[in-house]
């Protein structure tokens, strides 16, 4: 049986795979494939894109998608082990996993860091134990990585730049007025290294840096495949010569759970924001985000309303590629 928590554990022809089944599924988007299955999609956090794309994705495959809100309409969980459960949690992950299993044919789970203890956050505890006691596919619909987001960016590459080779992929950081997860940022990284882009990260100061697991399974990747890793915290270099640009905020990992500290190192850095100005210096590149995105603070509305902003091609390959992934996990076929 195997997961999805991450792309690392997927290589390039087996991720390729996935993105050739979501393009034939754009043009069929409507089968029995998976008549009969269902998957329980468990939020911990809000979503728009995730939940909808997963449950109409779910409905075309002639499946169903359960969707529980643990804390909210559903009982909240403990996933740590050995602890007394004497706080909120009503239920723990082990039971929750167990049960879970026997009703349905895959798991996936959103969990977003809790933004007090980068060096605890790290470890991605919580998809972590949930897989551990599922005997049934976990699919990570983001925690500290977001592996569904990877696969719509790079079916979104593809269709619009081709083959994705030593083209260059400029990942920037944006400002915005709260440090955010480096979910996205992380996964932009191991996605375009995995299919052999040149990478440009462009920070504003060294502190926003990415975990070094990322950055190091970047680099690994990206020797692989004949791609290239580089940081830069200089605007006009990152962007000259650009086929796609990336953007994403996140906050300064040294500063984590202290974001009155992280704002001030935040605070000269808003001219960050993508502008027509410095899509100028590409070449020709395509612009795109993961959504959901606050205009004029991450990019302007000359930006997010020109033709090369593919931000919504992007969301509806969530769509493509979960279908792709649910039909690999949950045995259907075609
Ligand atoms: N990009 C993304 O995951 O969007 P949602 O947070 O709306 O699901």
């Amino acid at each position: 049986m195997k997961h999805f928590l991450s792309t690392v554990d997927y290589s390039r022809e087996e991720l390729q795979g996935l993105l050739d089944t979501a393009s034939e599924l754009k043009s069929a988007p409507v089968s029995r494939a998976l008549a009969g299955r269902t998957v329980a999609l468990l939020f911990l956090n809000p979503s728009l894109r995730t939940r909808t794309s997963f449950e109409v994705g779910a409905f075309h495959l002639g499946a169903h998608a359960v969707v529980l809100e643990p804390g909210k309409a559903a009982w909240g969980i403990e996933f740590e082990n050995n602890v007394v459960m004497d706080a909120d949690a009503e239920e723990h992950i082990r039971e929750v996993a167990g049960v879970l299993s026997r009703y349905c044919d895959a798991l996936a789970i959103r969990a977003f860091p809790l933004f007090r203890d980068w060096s605890v956050d790290r470890e991605d505890r919580v998809i972590r134990a949930l897989a551990a006691h599922a005997t049934v596919p976990v699919i990570n619909m983001e925690t500290i990585i977001h592996p569904c987001q990877e696969l719509a960016l790079m079916r979104t590459i593809q269709d619009h730049l081709g083959r994705p080779d030593n083209r260059k992929f400029v990942l920037t950081w944006t400002w915005h007025p709260r440090p955010l997860n480096t979910a996205v940022a992380n996964s932009a990284l191991l996605i375009a290294s995995k299919f052999g882009m040149d990478i440009t990260m462009l920070i504003p100061d060294e502190q926003y840096r990415l975990d070094p697991q990322f950055m190091d399974a970047a680099a690994a990747q990206a020797c692989e495949s004949g791609g290239s890793l580089e940081v830069t915290t200089d605007i006009e270099q990152a962007y000259t010569g650009a086929d796609f640009v990336y953007a994403k905020s996140w906050g300064a990992l040294p500063l984590y759970g202290r974001p009155e500290e992280e704002a001030k190192l935040r605070a000269p850095f808003r001219h960050f924001m993508v502008d027509g100005e410095k899509m100028a210096m590409t070449a020709n590149a395509r612009f795109s985000h993961c959504l959901p995105l606050r205009r004029n603070i991450k990019a302007t509305d000359e930006v997010m309303d020109a033709d090369y902003c593919v931000a919504v091609d992007e969301a509806e390959n969530r769509l493509h590629v979960q279908k792709a992934l649910m039909l690999s996990l949950m045995g259907g076929q075609r």
